[in-house]
């Protein structure tokens, strides 16, 4: 039997997608407090930087994997209207409809689907654009996903894998203290849940680095991987060519 890691845990590979299910089930209604609390609004800028690089132009298909509150479907949307789409997708129903309601308050409607992203449902080469914001390191069979969001892309399409990574030395102490003290206090005290903002910060520690996550997505499959290191490594964008 396989095994794998939930934030520093060892579990069996069968059981760690209930145990992400798990987490997002019980955060999903305060995330977009929790994201702004915890990154001081930072993950507004990165997700921003993610959206120009993508450079969405009307009519391009775009697939939004691990969407949850559907920050990126929002911003996508209007940059790819009148003709092109947004599929706004989660393994998790309580994040999807999060992000669906917050987008409909919006006045955004965006197809929205329950789906896995290491068996996505769409045809080969269909999208111009995939994104996945903060969801590959809670997913159990990277490799897997990235297959299949090669898959989906047309060629010459864009992956965009906007994720935590490793952080630059001199900061690393620095950024240990806060992820470990002060964000399961904050969990904590505004959503009543340490545990889960725990597993954040172990699973950002667990997550491959910069050139790990680029040497897997060349494996996948994408032809050129660029990465952009944001916040000295907090975050990297890593964006793969299908070719
Ligand atoms: C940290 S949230 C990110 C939400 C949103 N992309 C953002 O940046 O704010 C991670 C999301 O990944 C989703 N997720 C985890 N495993 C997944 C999988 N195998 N397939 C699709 N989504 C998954 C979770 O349900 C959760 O909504």
């Amino acid at each position: 039997m396989s095994q794998t890691h939930f934030g520093f845990q060892t579990v069996d590979e069968r059981d760690k997608a209930r145990h992400v299910r798990g987490v997002f089930d019980s955060v999903a209604s305060n995330y977009d407090i929790m994201n702004d609390l915890m990154s001081a609004g930072l993950h507004r800028l990165w997700k921003r930087y993610a959206i120009t690089v993508a450079h969405p132009r009307p009519g391009d298909r775009v697939l939004d994997i691990a969407g949850g509150t559907g920050d990126l479907g929002l911003a996508f949307a209007p940059k790819v209207a009148p003709t092109g789409t947004v599929v706004h997708t989660d393994i998790n129903e309580a994040m999807l409809r999060e992000g669906r309601n917050r987008l409909l308050d919006r006045g955004v409607a965006l197809p929205t689907l329950v789906c896995d992203a290491e068996q996505l449902p769409f045809p080969d080469g269909h999208f111009d654009i995939v994104t996945v914001a903060f969801g590959l390191r809670n997913m159990t069979h990277k490799e897997l996903a990235l297959r299949e969001m090669n898959r989906v892309l047309r060629p010459g399409g864009k992956l965009l894998v906007l994720e935590f990574s490793k952080v630059a030395a001199p900061l690393e102490k620095a950024y240990d203290w806060y992820s470990f003290n002060i964000l399961p206090q904050l969990g904590k005290w505004v959503a009543k849940d340490e545990a889960s903002y725990r597993y954040l910060a172990e699973s950002i520690r667990m997550h491959p680095d910069q050139e790990t996550l680029r040497g897997m997505m060349r494996e996948a499959g994408f032809g050129h991987v660029d990465v952009h290191n944001l916040t000295a490594g907090v975050t990297a964008l890593h964006v793969g060519i299908k070719c």
